[in-house]
């Protein structure tokens, strides 16, 4: 389902990996895909896309741990109406091997900073810009699930991505009646620079299933916990 004549989706980090990938998924399916690269990154795969398709295809500059980035992105885009805001950028800490009493006050709080207070933060921002039947996604993992935690590991990325989903959960709660759908992506452990070469997943087999999931979920109001398959994922 799509809302307008020209759906387009607004792709926080979209550079590389999954973001990248979900870009040209949406562009495959004819939508316009305003995407955000951080500045200090210079040419990314996205400008490759933006010079294929450069109908299709706007870059916009945002760190997301940063504040000012955000309102000034905010500001540039008014006027502006989006079907999809999906928040995909993410990151882990230097050394996802150590448990969280291991864990350097710092790396702590950076990834807080990045996977669970900035991600919100551009959708406290940005939900506005979306259509009120649009669809506000945001990047979670499965590893954010408490229930499906039986292995530990990763225990800082984990504890990221479930405040996360909490955040998230409030900001639905909030909201109750809004036609909007939400939605916390679980996307498979996928080979990207942050999943590693030992992930179960090559990015084709992830994205156009996460792509898919988020058009379908268009129009059922409500938040959901899905993975790229369309399955509830367990809080
Ligand atoms: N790969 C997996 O197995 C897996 C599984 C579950 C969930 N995820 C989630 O999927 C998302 C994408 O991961 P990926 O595997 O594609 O990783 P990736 O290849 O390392 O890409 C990370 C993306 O996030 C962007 N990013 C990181 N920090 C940012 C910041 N402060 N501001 C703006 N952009 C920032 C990066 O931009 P730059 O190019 O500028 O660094 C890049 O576009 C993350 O949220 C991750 O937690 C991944």
């Amino acid at each position: 389902m799509s809302l307008t004549d020209s759906p387009t989706v607004l792709l926080i980090g979209a550079s590389r990996g999954l973001g990248h990938a979900m870009a040209a998924e949406f562009l495959v399916k004819g939508w316009r895909v305003v995407g955000t690269v951080r500045a200090a990154s210079g040419r990314t795969l996205l400008h490759d896309l933006a010079d294929a398709h450069p109908d299709q295809v706007d870059i916009e500059t945002l760190d997301i741990t940063q504040s000012g980035q955000i309102r000034a992105l905010r500001q540039r885009l008014s006027g502006r109406a989006f079907d999809i805001l999906f928040v995909n950028a993410g990151t882990t800490n230097p050394d996802p091997t150590q448990t969280i009493g291991e864990v350097s006050t710092e790396d702590f709080v950076d990834l807080m900073i990045t996977n669970a207070l900035s991600p919100m933060r551009v959708v406290e921002s940005m939900a506005d810009l979306v259509a009120p039947a649009g669809l506000i996604g945001i990047m979670s993992s499965g590893q954010g699930s408490i229930a499906d935690n039986e292995s530990g590991q990763r225990e800082l990325y984990r504890g990221s991505k479930a405040a996360l989903n909490q955040f998230m959960r409030s900001f639905a709660a909030r909201q109750a009646q809004t036609p909007r759908a939400m939605v916390l992506m679980a996307p498979g452990w996928v080979r990207t620079e942050l999943g590693g070469p030992e992930g179960r997943l090559s990015i084709e087999e992830s994205v156009p299933g996460v792509v898919n999931v988020l058009l379908d979920k268009l129009g059922r109001p409500g938040l959901e916990y899905l993975d790229y398959r369309g399955r509830t994922v367990r809080w």
